[in-house]
């Protein structure tokens, strides 16, 4: 019994201790080594996975309520036309599937699906996969009080983590994995590549992948989304600058940087930078580490890729997908592309 309860302390301490490390000590090393490669390299770089602290994630939700912000509106718009043609694709006369959704966020778009399928009657079951439990739980309180009906099965972890235990227990029930809001845009060109060809790798021949891709289009729409004049989106970027002075104790003073998208029309990236209006150390007291900026020296901080056709068919096919549909909204601003095994 002595033995049994020592060893049991010791499962639970190791347990504990592995969970304090990857939640606290793990993440911030990473986000530490990031930083310093980032910020020690030249040209310098952050990388935007970083926006999205608790701060970041509130500034995000006011970008998408933004008028300049079409990606939302217009992805909204998709469904709300299309949601039929989806459910059709999807479980065409009551075929199950399970609706999973890569980065589910509020689920405001994914709302609209969600209640006509249940609307429909159709025979699925929801399952929205985020690293964030705080994020998964608001959600899936939401969605007990607004779809009391609906079977939701929130999954916290990694999203192909996630994946790899869905195809263990189940093997035979179709997947439908939603991709929104041009998050594929965030990923540089070989690296969408990749992340896609390792989602085929996750994917049965029946399963089915709908993406969303913003689209190229008048460039001055492009930039006024990401450079809108009450400075939202420069706050957000700002605020990456905010984190890292919180987390490392820094001393970046952000009235000495600016805000500085830019959109390339001939490759369709969009690019924002933070640009030190002076000649500046800054100092990260926590990782014994400081970095010169000369006046003007920029830091690359995102890229929100807008795509052609042609290029998401040739995604496509670099990562054995097959183009089955597209869904536009009526600017043809953006598509929600669905994708089959090939
Ligand atoms: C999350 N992601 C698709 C957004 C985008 O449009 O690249 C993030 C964002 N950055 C500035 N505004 C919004």
């Amino acid at each position: 019994m002595g033995l049994f309860t020592s060893s049991l302390l010791e499962q639970v301490l190791t347990t504990t201790l592995y969970i304090l490390e990857t939640t606290t000590t793990v993440f911030n090393e990473t986000f530490a080594s990031d930083v310093i490669e980032g910020l020690s390299s030249t040209p310098k770089f952050l990388s935007s996975k970083y926006f999205y602290d608790e701060k970041g994630d509130a500034i995000f939700q006011q970008i998408m309520d933004m008028p300049s912000y079409y990606l939302t509106r217009s992805e909204y718009q998709i469904f709300d036309t299309h949601k039929q043609a989806l459910l059709q694709l999807f479980g065409p006369n009551c075929t199950p599937f399970h609706l999973v959704e890569f980065g589910a966020g509020d689920g405001l778009k994914t709302k609209v699906l969600l209640k006509h399928f249940i609307d429909q009657k159709a025979c699925f079951r929801y399952l929205p996969i985020d690293i964030s439990e705080n994020v998964l739980s608001l959600l899936t309180h939401d969605l007990e009080i607004n779809f009391p009906t609906l079977e939701v099965e929130p999954l916290a972890n990694d999203y192909f983590k996630a994946l790899d235990i869905l195809n263990q227990r189940e093997q035979n029930e179709r997947k439908v994995i939603l991709f929104l809001g041009s998050n594929i845009g965030n990923f540089e060109h070989d690296q969408a590549i990749g992340f896609l060809q390792k989602m085929r790798q996750h994917l049965n021949p029946n399963d089915l992948l709908l993406i969303g891709f913003d689209l190229k289009k008048d460039p001055s729409v492009i930039l006024e989304a990401y450079n809108d004049k009450e400075g939202v989106t420069a706050s957000f970027n700002l605020n990456l600058l905010d984190r890292i002075n919180k987390e490392f104790d820094g001393n970046f003073d952000t009235s000495k940087f600016r805000h500085n998208p830019t959109y390339n029309p001939l490759t369709g990236a969009t690019k924002s930078y933070m640009v030190s209006t002076e000649d500046q150390v800054i100092t990260l007291e926590k990782l014994g580490k400081s970095f010169h900026f000369e006046a003007w020296e920029a830091i690359d901080m995102e890229i929100s890729q807008k795509y052609s056709l042609s290029t998401i068919q040739h995604l496509a096919d670099k990562a054995g997908f097959e183009v089955t549909s597209n869904f536009f909204d009526k600017n043809n601003y953006f598509v929600d592309s669905v994708w089959s095994v090939k």
